[in-house]
C-alpha cells in the first residue's frame, strides 16, 4: 500500500543525498502536477539551490502560463520564464507525423533547459517522469507506443545528471503525493509535455494551435460549470482535438468547408487504461453549440469519442 508520507521523507532525503552544498539543480516546471510535484519535493530538499525553468512552447492552454507563473512565485519557487513559442513553431512548421513531432518537442526542451542550466551552473536537471512515461516509452522491453516527452526527446551527449524524483509512481500516487504536500495543483487534470501540439492533427500551425486552445477552453469551461452545477463528476481528463478533416456545412446561409473538433473525456486512475466519460447529452450540445458558434466558420462540426484505452490512447497522438 502506497504511503504519501513516507514516500516524500524517502524522496527528500535521496535528493539531499544526491545534491551537495554549492551544486544547483534546475528543474523542468510546466505547472502540471508531476514537475510541480517533483519540484516542491526538489525544493524541500535543497531550498533555493533549486531553480525552476518554465518553457512557453506556444502550445500552452489558453491563459496557463500567466496562471502557472503566478501559482510558482506563490510556493516560492525561483523562476525562469523563457518565451520559446517562436522557436517551436518554427521547429514544427511542415511537420506532421506525431512521433517525430514529439521527438522534436522533446528535444528542444531538453536543449533550452541546457542553455538556461549553462548560464545557472546548475549540475542537475530535475525532471517529473512518472512511470507511465518510460512504460509507454519502451521501457521493460514493451513496445513503443508514444515517445512520451520527457523520455523519447533526450539528446545522447545531454550534459545534466537526471533526478527523478516520482519514477516509480503512477498518476494517482502523485496526487496523493500532492494532497499530502498540500499543493493546489493536486486535482488538476493532467496536460502532456507536448501540449497542444499533439492535440492538432498533422501540422500544429499557430493558427491550428489557436483554434484547439480555443476549442480546449471551451469544453474545460462548459465542463467545469457543469461539474459545479452538480450535473456530472468531473472526467479525469477532458480537452478537445483538432482534425484536419474538412467537411461541408452551411454557417448563415453560406456553405461552409471547415475542419472538425474532436471531444475526448475520460475516467482514469493511473492513464495505463481509461473509459470514456459519460457526459450528459446537454453538456455535450453546449460544448457543440459554443465551439462551432464563436471559434468562426472554419469549424463546423463537432465529435465526442467514445474509444476506451485501449484501444485508443488518451491523447490522439
Ligand atoms: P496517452 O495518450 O498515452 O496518455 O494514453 C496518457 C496520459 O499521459 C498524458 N501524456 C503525456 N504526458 N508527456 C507527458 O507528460 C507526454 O509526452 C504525454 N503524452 C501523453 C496524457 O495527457 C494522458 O493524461
Amino acid at each position: 500500500m502506497f504511503n504519501a508520507q513516507t514516500f516524500i521523507e524517502e524522496a527528500i532525503a535521496g535528493v539531499k543525498a544526491k545534491v551537495k552544498p554549492g551544486e544547483t539543480a534546475i528543474i523542468a516546471c510546466s505547472g502540471g502536477v508531476d514537475s510541480t510535484v517533483a519540484a516542491a519535493i526538489v525544493k524541500e530538499a535543497v531550498g533555493d539551490q533549486l531553480t525552476a525553468v518554465y518553457v512557453d512552447t506556444g502550445y500552452m492552454r489558453k491563459n496557463e502560463s500567466a496562471e502557472v507563473r503566478a501559482m510558482y512565485a506563490k510556493m516560492g519557487l525561483n523562476l525562469i520564464f523563457v518565451d520559446a513559442s517562436q522557436e517551436y513553431y518554427e521547429a514544427l512548421a511542415g511537420v506532421t507525423e506525431p512521433e517525430q513531432k514529439r521527438k522534436i518537442i522533446g528535444g528542444m526542451f531538453i536543449r533550452i533547459f541546457e542553455r538556461e542550466a549553462k548560464k545557472s551552473g546548475a549540475k542537475y536537471l530535475v525532471q517529473g517522469t512518472i512511470a507511465p512515461d518510460w512504460i509507454e516509452s519502451g521501457g521493460e522491453l514493451r513496445d513503443v507506443i508514444k515517445s512520451h516527452h520527457n523520455v523519447g526527446g533526450l539528446p545522447k551527449d545531454m550534459k545534466l545528471e537526471l533526478i527523478e524524483p516520482l519514477y516509480h509512481l503512477y498518476k494517482d500516487e502523485v496526487r496523493k503525493v500532492a494532497r499530502e504536500l498540500k499543493l493546489e495543483i493536486a486535482e488538476r487534470q493532467p496536460f502532456p509535455g507536448p501540449g497542444l501540439a499533439i492535440r492538432v492533427m498533422g501540422e500544429a500551425s499557430p493558427e491550428r494551435t489557436g483554434i484547439v486552445r480555443e476549442a480546449c477552453h471551451i469544453v474545460e469551461t462548459e465542463i467545469d460549470r457543469a461539474v459545479n452545477l452538480g450535473k456530472m463528476e468531473r472526467p479525469w481528463q477532458y480537452f478537445a482535438v483538432l482534425l484536419p478533416v474538412k467537411t461541408v456545412g452551411v454557417h448563415g446561409d453560406i456553405r461552409a468547408y471547415g475542419y472538425t473538433i474532436a471531444v475526448r473525456a475520460v475516467e482514469s486512475l493511473d492513464a495505463m487504461t481509461a473509459t470514456y466519460s459519460d457526459i450528459p447529452h446537454d453538456v455535450l450540445e453546449r460544448i457543440s453549440i459554443k465551439i462551432t458558434n464563436t471559434i468562426g466558420d472554419n469549424i463546423n462540426r463537432v465529435v465526442y469519442d467514445i474509444t476506451h484505452k485501449p484501444p485508443g490512447t488518451v491523447e490522439w497522438e
